[in-house]
């Protein structure tokens, strides 16, 4: 049974929720546990096609890796904490979309989870950093690398270098997130975005989700041979003859996921 991380299903989105609010949900080794084992599950569940990720209260998404877990480490202790599968990696490349559901303090840890996921819904009351150098580290969960790439590096540096904390509105104007909503909105408007991914073809956005994380890694020639391969691809699939005949029907498609 899992305690750190919830998971509720409505239609075909999981919410994952992490649950520790009293520790502003930090990130630690439980959570990251349940987290790898939610989304294996998720993964091969055909009833659903989008994950929202969130974290319980008011008050934080997630503040964090958990502090209490460095203290005393090794070099070798953290490099065997840090063994693959990483959480940050996996929802990465995972083969369907994650939405980040900010609904408070998105700190260290908990931003560079919001960097692995597809898309990113902030409330306002939403706050923003990467805290680490206050502690005498750097972002290990991917920020140095994520974050250049989604808002640039001369963003990226002024946040990791100094630490300080930017709200919602900063971090929609730098591209950290992509919408920022009433917080009292924030659940009904994340899921109504993530609803809209999941009523499309899963094979589909599967694939589209491929096409894009492939930007980010190839250079542009071999980027848009690679689309121009996928995109032959789709002609493969039933859900391409249904798309192409539901619109010259005048009739909305009813996809198969094949
Ligand atoms: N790891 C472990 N515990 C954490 C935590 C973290 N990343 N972030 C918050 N907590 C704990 C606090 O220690 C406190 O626990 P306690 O009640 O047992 O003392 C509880 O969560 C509430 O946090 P608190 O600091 O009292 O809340 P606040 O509203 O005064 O401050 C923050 C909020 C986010 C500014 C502050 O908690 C903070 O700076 N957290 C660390 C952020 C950070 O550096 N993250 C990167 C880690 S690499």
């Amino acid at each position: 049974m899992s305690e750190t991380v919830l998971l509720e299903r409505q239609d075909r989105v999981a919410i994952l929720t992490v649950n520790r609010p009293e520790k502003l949900n930090a990130l630690n080794q439980q959570v990251r546990d349940e987290m790898l084992a939610h989304l294996a599950a998720i993964e091969v569940d055909d009833g659903l096609g989008v994950v929202v990720v969130t974290g319980a209260g008011e008050k934080s998404f997630i503040a964090g890796a958990d502090i209490a877990e460095f203290e005393g480490r090794t070099p070798f202790d953290q490099r065997q904490a840090m063994a693959s599968p990483r959480i940050f990696d996996v929802m990465a490349g995972f083969p369907k979309p994650v939405v980040a559901m900010v609904n408070g303090f998105c700190l260290g840890g908990g931003c560079e989870l919001a960097l692995s996921c597809d898309l990113r819904v902030a409330s306002e009351r939403a706050r923003f950093g990467q805290p680490e150098i206050k502690l005498g580290l750097i972002p290990g969960g991917g920020g140095t690398q994520r974050l250049p790439r989604q808002v640039g590096l001369g963003h990226a540096m002024r946040l990791i270098l100094t630490g300080a904390m930017i709200d919602a509105a900063e971090a929609r104007a730098i591209g950290l997130v992509e919408l920022v909503v009433p917080h009292e909105e924030l659940r009904a408007r994340t899921l109504e975005l993530a609803g809209e991914i999941a009523s499309k073809s899963p094979l589909t956005v599967r694939v589209a989700k491929e096409a894009l994380r492939a930007s980010q890694r190839m250079a542009i020639e071999e980027g848009i041979a690679y689309e121009r391969d996928l995109f032959c691809l789709c002609f493969s699939t039933a859900d391409k003859a249904e798309g192409v005949a539901a619109f010259l029907e005048k009739r909305p498609p009813a996809w198969q996921g094949r």
